[in-house]
């Protein structure tokens, strides 16, 4: 980590024991730690949340249920957020940590592939975070769209994939799959939408 990070990680809010905790916990007991959304993330992902007040939200791709619990500590009481992991073997270490968070009752968890559970939830969703398999990202953002209100906010994590969109080498399936996702929203007229560079990428889309 640069001192840049360093410098801005000590300058903002902190994440709180409990996300701490399941940081710590995913480096000593999981395969893919890095794949946390973090501090910085964490915690725009909740900043975003105070600012808009979203009372429907997605999120498609739960892994630790990190992300999920940035954002219900962000959102009103009332909120409710859906979140999708296809990977039924992160349930006990999800639940471990959603289970003792405050916000716990906002949040419900559904165990499957988001392509199929989407049109299931019957919501009109305030905010979508899509952070799932980077090779069907096209494919989420199509069958979540209908699901967003107007005015409503998609947040796509890891749109500049490690800066291997501006690779010179053929891509791989991962980074083939982000290009098209960029490329279809640069096109998309019924949204306007901005990169953030921070991290790993950070698409922010707001349906006209
Ligand atoms: C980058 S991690 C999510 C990180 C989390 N959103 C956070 O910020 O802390 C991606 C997760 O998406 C899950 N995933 C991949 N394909 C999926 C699908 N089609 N439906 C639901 N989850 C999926 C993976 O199993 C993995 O746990």
């Amino acid at each position: 980590m640069s001192s840049i990070d360093d410098y801005v990680l000590s300058h903002i809010d902190r994440e709180g024991e409990l996300l701490e905790e399941l940081t710590r916990d995913a480096h000593v007991n999981l395969l893919r730690p890095r794949m946390i959304a973090g501090h910085l993330q964490g915690r725009i992902l909740k900043m975003l949340c105070r600012i808009l007040r979203p009372r429907r939200i997605l999120e498609i791709g739960t892994y630790t249920g990190y992300a999920t619990l940035c954002m219900a500590e962000g959102s009103a009481d009332d909120a409710r957020i859906h979140t999708i992991e296809i990977d039924d073997e992160m349930e006990d270490f999800i639940r471990k940590y959603i289970s003792r968070s405050p916000y716990k009752d906002k949040i419900k968890i559904h165990f499957g592939d988001a392509m199929d559970l989407i049109p299931t939830l019957n919501e009109t969703f305030d905010m979508v975070f899509i952070d799932a398999d980077k090779r069907l990202y096209s494919d989420y953002y199509d069958r979540v769209f209908p699901c967003v209100r107007s005015g409503g906010l998609i947040v796509a994590d890891n749109t500049l994939w490690d800066g291997k969109v501006v690779s010179a080498s053929p891509p791989d399936k991962q980074t083939r799959g982000i290009l098209n996702f960029n490329d279809k929203i640069k096109e998309d007229t019924r949204i306007e939408k901005v990169i953030l560079p921070l991290r790993d990428g950070l698409t922010v889309i707001w349906k006209k």
